[in-house]
């Protein structure tokens, strides 16, 4: 899709979203917005898949300019209307320019998926440290995720029925309290998230 038409279709769309916001009436499936975060493998790439089958809005988030590309090309095989936002979750101002770019182009979201995760840093042994100062395991499992949350949030609860969904693991039930691994993370970012709706 070419960058003129990606801005008519998204004025038009812009207008049939509108329409169903003021209705107060839940969309079909067809009609709904998908932000799927880490759509470039795994989990998310087959979820983002399952969701353009159905004729969603999805909006491929990934860390690799190639991967999202290669992603948004195969899903439009299914549906037009996917797009792809490229942002390092380990990178908190990458995390808030990907958040208010989503926000600025779609006037709901229906889903946000917060499915991006990684075993990268203390999780594995090996202590690495972002940008930013933080250890990246929690960057990219806990800060990205609340962080990208908290700037959308106006935008799900606009959708009328809106979801937010963290990818997380059976593991954080059993999980110590001294092995701050990513699943136990991943269920405090939950909680967190909680107290932030
Ligand atoms: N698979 C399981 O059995 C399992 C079990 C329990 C929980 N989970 C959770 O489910 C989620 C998905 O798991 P998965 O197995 O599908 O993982 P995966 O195949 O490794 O995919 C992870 C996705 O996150 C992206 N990602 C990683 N680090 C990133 C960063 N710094 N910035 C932006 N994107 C980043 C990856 O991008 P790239 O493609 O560029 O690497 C990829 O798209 C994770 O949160 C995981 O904790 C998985």
């Amino acid at each position: 899709m070419s960058a003129s038409s990606a801005v008519s279709f998204l004025m038009s769309y812009n207008c049939t979203a509108c329409l169903w916001l003021m209705s107060g009436i839940l969309p079909p499936l067809q009609d709904r917005i998908f932000f799927v975060t880490g759509a470039t493998d795994g989990i998310g790439e087959f979820t983002a898949e399952l969701l353009a089958k159905e004729k969603c809005t999805v909006l491929v988030h990934g860390r690799s300019p190639e991967k999202v590309d290669r992603v948004v090309k195969s899903l439009q095989r299914y549906c037009p209307k996917i797009f792809g936002f490229v942002a390092d979750l380990s990178n908190l101002r990458d995390v808030q320019r990907l958040g208010e770019e989503v926000a600025r182009k779609f006037p709901a979201i229906h889903g946000l998926l917060n499915n991006a995760g990684t075993f990268a840093g203390d999780y594995s042994g090996r202590r690495k440290v972002t940008e930013d100062g933080n250890e990246y395991s929690l960057a990219v499992n806990v800060l990205a995720p609340f962080l990208l949350t908290s700037i959308l949030l106006q935008k799900v609860r606009a959708s009328g029925a809106g979801r937010v969904i963290v990818t997380s693991s059976m593991s954080a039930m059993r999980c110590s309290a001294d092995a701050f691994g990513r699943s136990a993370m991943r269920a405090r970012m939950v909680r967190l998230s909680c107290l932030r709706a």
